[in-house]
């Protein structure tokens, strides 16, 4: 029994030990499996609890030696009586909750017929299944009340929401996993690593077509406002992982470089926008201007279609000046 109680204190103390560690690391996988070194130290911790029961015991049987044969005898007979007590109150409810008679009692119960020598009692039920039987009441008048009177929620609102809580998962997930940008999910970088980043790629691979500054060679100038695939980083995303039009020398690059540094070399070419190259090439293809911009800034699409002319800052400057102009006569 000394050992028993000792084996049941170490195999607390065990479990004990893993629900901590699992609550301190939480996450989706378990920390004793992801994290070995953990293993490393639970089992120190278990030798050093070995050792403490060992000592224990060991200091036991010394003090129990130095005394007198009388105080032996009693001390025998209380740990008897604690022995027996112990789990008691386990046992009798256990045996409660079972509601069965002991056999002596038996002929209480008995019913007076006979079957072949078989003889049937009359037990109540067991409380433990009279009393599960009133829970399933219980449950079932409250979700009554709850779904078909008060209709809380239904099965499609459930699947909504589940829905709505795993498509934020799911965006949480695409934060960590860069390489998972596609032409749809591709935002501007403006960090300064991926800039960087950009820029060596860049440099290893663009500029004998494109110039170290963006001027353009064989390929178009990369730092004025006309595109010929489109400007904005979906498209010059687009370009680079797909390539320009056949035979024109722009390959899909896709095979090379990774999502992710596809995304920073397209951020690394947009951030030419505006600069001076030392030998810029000839503007060719459109001025490209956001479908996504604000308002104000959309004006001069609105004017490209309308004017069908080739649009300088100038021209959409006078125009938008007369558009004011006729907001105010209007007025
Ligand atoms: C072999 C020469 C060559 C190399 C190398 C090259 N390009 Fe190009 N690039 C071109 C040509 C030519 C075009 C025009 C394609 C067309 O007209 O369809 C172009 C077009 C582009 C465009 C679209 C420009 C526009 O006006 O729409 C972008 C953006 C671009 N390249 C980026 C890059 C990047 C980034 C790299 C390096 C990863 C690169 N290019 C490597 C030749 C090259």
């Amino acid at each position: 029994m000394r050992t028993t109680a000792s084996f049941l204190r170490l195999l607390v103390f065990f479990i004990a030990a893993l629900i901590i560690i699992e609550w301190v690391y939480p996450g989706d996988e378990w920390a004793m499996l992801t994290q070995p070194i953990l293993w490393a130290i639970v089992s120190g911790l278990m030798l050093f609890a070995i050792a403490f029961e060992i000592c224990v015991a060991a200091l036991e049987s010394i003090l129990f030696r130095t005394l007198t044969p009388e105080q032996q005898e009693s001390y025998n007979s209380k740990r008897a009586l604690k022995e027996e007590n112990r789990f008691k109150w386990f046992r009798d409810t256990y045996k409660k909750a079972l509601g069965s008679k002991a056999i002596e009692e038996e002929h209480d119960i008995i019913l007076d017929h006979n079957y072949d020598g078989i003889k049937e009692l009359d037990n109540d039920l067991p409380p433990w299944w009279v009393w599960g039987f009133y829970a399933t009441i219980l449950f079932a008048v409250v979700y009554l009340v709850r779904f078909e009177v008060l209709n809380d929620y239904n099965q499609d609102e459930e699947y909504e929401i589940a829905v709505a809580e795993a498509a934020i998962e799911i965006a949480e997930w695409k934060k960590t996993a860069k390489d998972l940008v596609d032409v749809n999910t591709v935002v501007l970088l403006t960090e300064a690593s991926d800039l960087k980043a950009g820029q060596t790629i860049f440099n290893t691979n663009c500029v004998a077509c494109h110039k170290a500054d963006g001027g353009g060679g064989i390929g178009p100038n990369l730092t004025d406002r006309n595109w010929i695939l489109g400007g904005g980083i979906k498209n010059v995303f687009n370009t680079i992982s797909e390539g320009g039009r056949d035979g024109k020398g722009m390959i899909s690059w896709k095979s090379e470089l990774k999502p992710s540094e596809m995304a920073q070399v397209a951020s690394y070419v947009l951030s030419f926008q505006g600069t001076t190259p030392a030998e810029p090439k000839e503007a060719e293809g459109d001025i490209w201007v956001d479908p996504e911009a604000p308002e104000d800034t959309k004006i001069d699409t609105k004017i490209d279609t309308e004017t069908k002319e080739i649009k300088t800052e100038e021209t959409i400057e006078i125009i938008q000046d007369s558009t004011a102009m006729n907001v105010i006569l209007s007025n």
